[in-house]
Parts: structure tokens; sequence; C-alpha cells
């Protein structure tokens, strides 16, 4: 079984890998099991992570140290991760997220699939959408409608939205997991990290301006830190989603990733509705960055 990165490393090598792509350099082999290459090799995992070490200079604890010279657990996360997409050469969004749709099929990787899950729940409104938002995954409602955020906290966001001069069918809401967690709880580690990647497929094909992160379990995982919603609120991260050829000149050479904001779960919200305005605060942030004005309130 493949061991988990720890998400320093992980990020670090993303940004390597980031900047390999950016280069034009997107075909990494593994490294044949005494040292000698598979096929014709461009550039490795190994490389990239022998790079991150002598760049920063530091002298690795022998912790990290371990973690970087753990090649097949590299090799093994980051090949899956890397593998060319089907929908990768494809323009349309509207087709991409129908073969990233097709491609998750009746989806059985993770465990979710076998704890009471009544459909996947893919992720709703518009391919062209400039806004999208990240929830954590389907809870009861989700899960009987096969649409995200469609229960309470689907209202208090279609509300959310509306505020933004916005309507449901004119963004894009999708989850990090898209079966539903049993009895509501928070995904575990190993389903954020196999259902993310499908994720970050469609915020690629979708490529919108704003990706605004709904809560902890959102925020964390689309960034790949550790931090409190305090410390992540109340600004921009510049985003690329993990492992998709974003800037691959078949595609769109003009979208060359996002914004992201992170601000409080809809249902975080109705357990203490005094954080509205400060949610607010950051929806007004996103409602600037795509030029937006609040309608006026009709009498
Ligand atoms: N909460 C979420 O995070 N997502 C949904 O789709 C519904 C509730």
């Amino acid at each position: 079984m493949p061991r988990t990165l720890n998400p320093e490393l992980r990020r670090a090598l993303a940004d390597r890998i980031r900047y390999y792509n950016e280069l034009g350099i997107y075909d990494f082999y593994r490294r044949g099991p005494s040292g000698s290459r598979d096929g014709d090799v461009t550039t490795s995992v190994a490389m990239a992570t022998s790079e991150i070490q002598s760049e920063s200079g530091e002298e690795m604890n022998p912790r990290k140290a371990a973690a970087v010279a753990a090649p097949v657990a590299v090799e093994e996360n980051i090949f899956e991760v890397l593998a060319p997409k089907p929908e990768q050469k494809v323009t349309d969004p509207a087709k991409a997220l129908k073969i990233i749709r097709e491609d998750l099929g009746d989806c059985t990787r993770c465990a979710l699939h076998k704890q009471g899950r009544k459909q996947i729940v893919f992720g709703v409104g518009d391919p062209n959408a400039e806004l999208l938002f990240v929830g954590e995954g389907p809870g009861a409602d989700e899960d009987e409608q096969g649409e995200p955020f469609v229960g309470r906290s689907g209202q208090l966001l279609t509300n959310m939205i509306k505020a933004m001069g916005l309507s449901r069918e004119q963004v894009y809401i999708a989850n990090i997991v898209k079966c539903r967690p049993p009895a509501n709880r928070a995904p575990e580690r190993e389903e954020t990290e196999t259902c993310s990647p499908f994720l970050m497929r469609q915020i690629a094909a979708i490529k919108p301006k704003v990706v605004v992160a709904l809560g902890a379990t959102a925020a964390k995982t689309l960034l790949a830190m550790n931090s409190s919603m305090i410390q992540l609120r109340g600004r921009f991260y510049d985003f690329k989603p993990a492992g998709v050829r974003i800037n691959d000149r078949s595609n769109d050479p003009r979208w060359d990733g996002c914004k992201l904001a992170v601000t409080y779960h809809p249902a975080f919200l109705l357990r203490d509705p005094r954080q509205k305005g400060e949610a607010w605060k950051d929806l007004q942030m996103v409602m600037k960055e795509l030029g937006l004005k609040a309608p006026k309130a009709t009498t």
C-alpha cells in the first residue's frame, strides 16, 4: 500500500512539477529498480525531490529526509496524479466535465461507496462559470437528489449567491468528496485524497476566475494547508489545481490558475449566525475581484 506524502513535501513536489510543466515538461517516468531508467526519461520525480532539497539549502531532519527518500511512495502517488487525463485536449468545458463524469463511473475507489451512499454527487452549474464553490461532501438531501447543496445549508448558500448578484445557475458548485460520508461525518483523509483529483480536474475544465472554499475541509484540501479558518480567511490565494496540466497549449493557454478565497461553511453559519457578517466580508472581496455589485434591495 502506498504511504502518503507529508503535506509539506507534497506541496513542494507539486510546486516543482508545476514548474516543470511551465517549462513544457509533462512526462515523468519511473526509475527502474536498479537505478536504471525505464523508457525515454525526460525527468524524474526523484530528481524533483532532490532538487527541492538542494534548492532549500537546508539540512533535512531525518524524518523529512526519509520522506524524500521514499521514492516508491512518492512515485505511486505522483504517477497516478500525473497520468494524462482523457479530457485534457478538450476545450469545451461542458464536454470536458462529461468526460470526467464518465471516468468517475460508478466509483468504488474509496470506502464511501459501501457506506450507504445512494448516488454520486458530481457537481452542478454553469460549465463556463467564473465562480466555483467547493463544499465538503454531500449530506442526506444531496445524496437523495444527486445535487450539491440542496438541503438547509444549500438554501443558505443559494441566498449567499443571490446576495452576490448571481444565481445558482451562473456559478458551479461541487464538493471535496462526491459520496455522502455516513452520519454526515467529515470525510477521512484517504477519501479526500482519492476523490479530490476529480474535483481538481473539474476546476481545470471550468477554468473559473475565483474558487471559494466553504469551510475548513475544502480550504485545507484545496490549499494543502493545515491552518485554522481564522488564519485562512480574509485573503486571496493563487490557486492551480494540483496534478492537472493546466498550461498545456493544446488546452487553454489563457488560463493559468485562478484566485481562491476561504469562507465559512453555510452549515457553520446556520449554527452560528453571528458569523454571517464575516462571511459576507469574504464574499464582498470575491465580488470586487469579479466586478460584481450586490443587487439593490427590493421593497
Ligand atoms: N454540505 C456540503 O459540504 N456539501 C453539500 O453538498 C451539502 C452540505
